[in-house]
């Protein structure tokens, strides 16, 4: 009768422990997996439209309609979307758009004929070289390119070999930009 009762003690007791350990596991598991998919490598590849308009409303449309995200020629057949991810997780976008470069300069030749629009990373993630990587990828290929820059980002295409062309203009209701390309 005792051993019976001192076996089922021990059952009693490990069946406690077995509990206790799967809901302590189940409290860090969460945290652990989000310290590992921060650290995880990005990869960047060709995207669909549908793909980059989420970072594109939170980085570069911010407080506006979604709709607003949407880009004419988003879905036309000329067109090259780019992806970064992290995980499974769009975390930086940019996009190539078949456009006529406007006003083009006379050392712009051949004449740009396709814009680069929409480059845009996650606050998080910025600084790490997601921007660099979207932009070497976006560029392969369909050089000669131009773009519209927001104004602070000028040295970032500069420094990537772009030029700036005319003034500074505004593009309501975003603000200034500049006009520019890539031989
Ligand atoms: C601009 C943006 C895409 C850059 O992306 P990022 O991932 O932070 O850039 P990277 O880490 O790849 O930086 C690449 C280089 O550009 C430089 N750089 C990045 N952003 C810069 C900026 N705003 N001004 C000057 N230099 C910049 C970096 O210092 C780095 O230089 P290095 O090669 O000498 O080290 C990102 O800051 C962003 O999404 N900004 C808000 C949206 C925006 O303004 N988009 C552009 C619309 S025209």
């Amino acid at each position: 009768m005792i051993r019976w009762f001192t076996e089922w003690l021990q059952r009693l007791v490990q069946l406690g422990i077995d509990l206790a350990m799967s809901l302590i596991g189940g409290l860090i598991q969460a945290p652990i997996e989000a310290v590992a998919r921060g650290r995880a490598p990005i990869a960047v590849r060709r995207g669909e439209a549908h793909e980059v308009i989420d970072v594109r409303h939170r980085v570069l449309r911010e407080g506006h309609p979604r709709q607003d995200a949407v880009f004419k020629g988003d879905e036309a057949p000329g067109t090259c979307h780019w992806v970064a991810l992290q995980h499974d997780r769009v975390v930086g976008v940019v996009t190539v758009i078949e456009a006529p470069m406007p006003d083009p300069p006379p050392e712009a030749e051949p004449r740009p004929t396709h814009q680069l629009r929409g480059m845009a990373v996650l606050p998080e993630l910025r600084g790490e070289g997601v921007g660099r990587e979207l932009l070497a990828a976006a560029q392969l290929g369909a050089r000669p390119l131009w773009c519209n820059a927001r104004v602070g980002v000028v040295p970032f295409y500069e420094g990537h070999g772009w030029r700036s062309t005319g003034e500074p203009f505004s593009i309501p209701p975003i603000g200034l930009h500049q006009r520019m390309w890539l031989p």
